[in-house]
């Protein structure tokens, strides 16, 4: 069986804990299916750039809105295969829920560090819409390819965070106190900062492409080519907080 291929690139935040030199990891396209997720990677990289420049905070908020998406409908498609198919579905349907509430996890937090515009709220809700419909039938006609599109918006994902720290670290953006529901959530200290919770939404987010290029390498018949899938953080069981 062949091996997937990916490129390793050290981040130039130094390792001090063992997650802060998070390194970039790019899985190298092999095929039109791979081609078509990075280019469509590119394209919604590119609008992101465009609208967002360095407001990384509502960055967040907006693409997280989206990054919750494709769990749920991933554990959605493949729970009905197991039902249909009556197969076992090797744990895909929880890692894959999982997932989904994670990355809202991140946008509880971050809607506690900014405020969404107007505008952005209505990008939201227009954003779902077409997301979440064209994600599934993507999914429904090559969930190799959605597992692939999913795997490169991480990597995107753990860049964007790189450059948020990068922002907080030069003192462009204030480095406040971690949210109640962060301090809950990844079970920080009292003391805990946001920089403190960018370092974690990263490390879940390297977790998250990971996980989903090695999908999508296991539905192309490849060995993935990662030595080891970034761990996530650890998390809270119940993740309400008492009111
Ligand atoms: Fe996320
Ligand atoms: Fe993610």
């Amino acid at each position: 069986m062949p091996h997937s291929s990916i490129d390793v690139i050290a981040n130039p935040l130094a390792p001090v804990d063992g997650r802060i030199g998070e390194s970039s990891v790019h899985h190298v396209p092999s095929g039109f299916s791979d081609q078509f997720a990075q280019g469509f990677t590119r394209l919604l990289r590119f609008c992101a750039d465009t609208f967002f420049a360095k407001r990384y905070g509502h960055r967040a908020i907006v693409l997280e809105t989206v990054a919750a998406v494709p769990g749920m409908v991933g554990a959605t498609i493949q729970h009905l295969n197991s039902l249909r198919r009556m197969v076992d579905d090797e744990g895909w349907i929880r890692t894959l829920m999982e997932e989904a509430e994670n990355e809202r996890m991140h946008l509880m937090t971050f809607i506690e560090i900014a405020q969404p515009t107007v505008f952005e709220r209505l990008v939201v809700m227009l954003a779902q819409w077409i997301f979440y419909v064209g994600f599934f039938l993507l999914y429904l006609v090559s969930s190799r390819t959605a597992h692939r599109v999913v795997g490169y918006f991480e990597e995107e994902a753990v860049i964007s965070y790189t450059l948020y720290l990068e922002e907080i670290d030069a003192g462009r953006s204030p480095n406040v106190p971690a949210p109640y529901i962060a301090k809950h959530y990844w079970k920080l200290s009292a003391d805990a900062t946001l920089r403190d919770v960018v370092l974690l939404v990263r490390a879940d987010e390297a977790h998250h492409r990971d996980i989903n290029h090695g999908f999508a390498d296991k539905l192309s018949g490849l060995i993935s080519a990662q030595a080891h899938v970034a761990p996530y953080p650890p998390h809270a069981d119940e993740i309400r907080v008492k009111a």
